[in-house]
């Protein structure tokens, strides 16, 4: 369904940057209809950067998205453009993602303004009763402007008009990280629940490895801009010293990531500064390789 093949992503680093540093490094990424990969890893490993490069939000340095098959970079503006609404973001603003000048219910129905061809028979209105429904807003609420909603209630709405034209690929990024804990389980829920009956393929951007033991259908782990190991069953026997770094007691969830002042090595694995169990060999970087269940990239596992 959607697919990222040798990914890579430079920005410009300014006066005092590393433009030798990518924030995405090769990552080849693929998703099926209906799946959930979580993705986890530390802040600025890159997860954001890599969800935005499969919408095709920031264009690759290097590499390709294919969805169905097709690759984005050779489509026509009108044929991306006609792809666009099937492509949604949840991310972990709210606040930012809706018009502040326009009501709730007006933002909800936006996607029908611009395709109105998928409005079903329903009308607007119909459509607006059916998607505040759905993601249990009032009436009243949809009626209001975004700064008269809590940071719940807008991100019931963001999801509302995310779902409103049944998206085939959908990127959670942190959705529920500026929530207050007691709403972020019916959240976490409602996106799940929704995800399932559109059946769309979802990438869920989490920092919480409970979070993504639970949605992830398969999980990705990055570090430095890499994929260093994904598959089912990761979280509960991982194999790369960084999963299993980050699913101990000791891991990011605790607060307890690597050292921000330690230097990664050019040309190195970029574990290997952290890394209990690093030889000689990982000097060099290890391509990520096919392993009973999985992918890893380590020169200790394969
Ligand atoms: N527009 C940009 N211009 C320059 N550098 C950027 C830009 N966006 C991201 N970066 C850099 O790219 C790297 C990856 O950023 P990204 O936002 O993808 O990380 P992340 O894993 O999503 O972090 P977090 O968990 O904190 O959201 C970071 O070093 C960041 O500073
Ligand atoms: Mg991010």
């Amino acid at each position: 369904m959607i697919e990222g093949r040798g990914l890579t992503k430079y920005f410009d680093a300014g006066f005092l940057g590393d433009p030798s540093a990518a924030a995405v490094d090769s990552v080849d990424i693929h998703i099926g209809p209906g799946e959930t990969l979580a993705l986890v890893g530390e802040s600025g490993c890159g997860k954001s950067t890599l969800g935005r490069m499969l919408l095709y939000l920031i264009h690759p340095t290097r590499g390709d998205v294919l969805f169905e098959g097709k690759n984005l970079a050779k489509m026509r503006g009108s044929e991306l453009r006609a792809l666009r609404w099937k492509f949604q973001i949840v991310s972990q603003h709210p606040d930012n993602a809706l018009n502040p000048r326009w009501t709730v219910a007006r933002s909800i129905l936006e996607p029908f303004r611009i395709h109105s061809k998928r409005l079903n028979g329903r009308g607007m209105n119909g459509e607006l009763e059916r998607l505040i429904d759905l993601v249990g807003l009032e009436p009243e609420q949809a009626a209001r402007y975004p700064h008269q909603l809590s940071g719940g209630e807008l991100q019931r709405a963001v999801i509302a008009r995310a779902i409103a034209l049944d998206p085939a690929f959908i990127v959670c990024d942190e959705p529920t990280s500026m929530l207050d804990v007691s709403i972020q389980a019916s959240i976490i829920r409602l996106l799940q629940e929704r995800q399932k009956a559109i059946g769309c393929a979802c990438l869920f951007i989490t920092h919480d490895i409970q979070l993504a033991r639970i949605l992830g259908d398969r999980v990705a782990v990055m570090l430095g801009g890499r994929i260093v190991e994904e598959g089912e069953k990761i979280l509960d026997h991982p194999l790369h010293p960084f999963t299993q770094r980050i699913v101990s007691p000791h891991g990011i969830s605790q607060g307890n990531g690597l050292p921000e002042d330690c230097k990664i090595i050019p040309g190195a694995c970029t574990y290997l500064p952290f890394c209990p169990r690093g030889t000689g060999r990982c000097h060099t970087l290890p391509e990520i390789q096919d392993y009973g269940d999985r992918r890893v990239s380590c020169h200790m596992v394969a």
